[in-house]
């Protein structure tokens, strides 16, 4: 998958539609790339992030069909494996390559990597390289989405090499292919997945790059963006404070009363004009649901009791979000027992991470009545009450 995507820069990492897992919990529906990036200036020669070490020889092989001779610096934008990882190979064909990285990088890549520390070469937050005819400019963004994380900016050509930042889990080969739907979902449910827990950082890292005049991202995994204000004000969008008009239910259900529950309460919604969308756990799709937790206002689990307790596949949703921390405003429950309760005895302290507002939950015993059909519509009430107030306040 080479190709030379600005004068004398070329795409020289790997392909890897087949990979289905990401950090062995992110489903892939796509795969993914590991992109790096060759850049031969007028002087000097310089390799932007490697690849996953399972695509070592990958690399190397388009290095050498480049006729790739020497590389005077190697930058680490990451040190993650998937970035990194060939890093030790690399140093074996090539092993006068200087390492350039951030502060932080330096620790991370001495203890995964066992790199002696004299390979590297420290740069600092905007600091420049000049390789001849191209000017490299370092710029730390931390938290995109590791401490040590930062971007490379190519002056002449206009090109940031952002890394992780931007980045799609999408595996394709022809990496300035336009950006379809698809690749739009793509990094949607990348960004909920990965960058939505850093969403103030993000913030500012978007303003420090405003001074950049950028016209083309070239991340680490996905397409290349060649008309880069279409990403740029999504990750506006997404990263900023506000939430949408929207609920999310996701339920899981053993015997059709928690299903009944929430297909209820989204038609119910949906009357009082709050798009819903309304999943079932045991085979929703992560990286869709993900997305709509970024604009979600609101979102609902529904859960039978089991033993006493929550079902096993709604508590590892609730953990899930903690770890995603969406900037959801409202959560509340709808759940159901046969001969025990303790949903909410278990789903309270569960929650307690949460900067979200309880409304009312609703539990019913075995399948819903009428009478539970009523407490659902003054939940969905409930519900688009205060989407009418956060909706009307200066702040959403
Ligand atoms: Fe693509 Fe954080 O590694």
């Amino acid at each position: 998958m080479i190709q030379e995507i600005k004068h004398n820069i070329f795409t020289v990492g790997a392909n890897d539609p087949e990979r289905k897992l990401f950090d062995a919990l992110l489903p892939l529906k796509h795969g993914t790339t590991y992109n790096s990036y060759f850049i031969k200036g007028s002087e000097k020669t310089v390799l932007i992030d490697t690849v996953d070490p399972s695509k070592t020889e990958i690399l190397l092989a388009n290095l050498k069909q480049l006729n790739v001779e020497k590389i005077d610096y190697i930058i680490a934008n990451h040190a993650e494996q998937d970035h990194s990882g060939s890093l030790p190979f690399v140093l074996e064909r090539y092993p006068n390559a200087k390492i350039l990285c951030s502060d932080k990088c330096v620790p991370m890549l001495v203890n995964y990597l066992q790199i002696p520390e004299e390979k590297f070469q420290i740069v600092v937050d905007g600091e420049t390289l000049s390789l001849g005819d191209k000017t490299l400019q370092f710029i730390y963004t931390p938290w995109v989405h590791w401490p040590e994380t930062m971007v490379t900016f190519a002056k002449e050509d206009k090109t940031l090499f952002s890394c992780d930042f931007f980045g799609t889990h999408f595996g394709l080969d022809d990496l300035l292919s336009s950006g379809e739907k698809e690749t739009y979902d793509g990094a949607k449910s990348y960004f909920a997945e990965i960058m939505m827990p850093f969403c103030v950082m993000i913030r500012e890292h978007m303003k420090k790059l405003e001074s950049y005049p950028i016209e083309m991202i070239a991340p680490s995994h996905g397409p290349i963006h060649s008309k880069p204000e279409t990403i740029l004000a999504n990750y506006r969008d997404w990263a900023s404070e506000t939430v949408k008009n929207e609920a999310l239910i996701m339920y899981v259900s053993m015997h059709g009363s928690t299903k009944a529950m929430a297909e209820h309460l989204s038609k119910t919604l949906e009357t009082k004009g709050v798009k819903t969308y309304v999943y079932d756990i045991s085979t929703m799709e992560l990286g869709e649901v993900a997305s709509h937790l970024i604009d979600s206002a609101t979102v609902i689990i529904g859960t039978p009791c089991l033993l006493g307790g929550i079902h096993p596949s709604a508590a590892h949703l609730i953990f899930l979000m903690e770890t995603l921390k969406p900037k959801t405003k409202f959560i509340s429950i709808l759940g159901s027992f046969g001969w025990s309760g303790g949903i909410m005895e278990t789903i309270t302290p569960m929650l307690k991470n949460f900067q979200v507002e309880l409304i009312q939950p609703v539990i019913t015993k075995g399948l819903p009545k009428q009478k539970d059909f009523e407490e659902i519509e003054k939940l969905a009430d409930a519900i688009s009450r205060k989407h009418t107030e956060l909706f009307s306040s200066p702040a959403k």
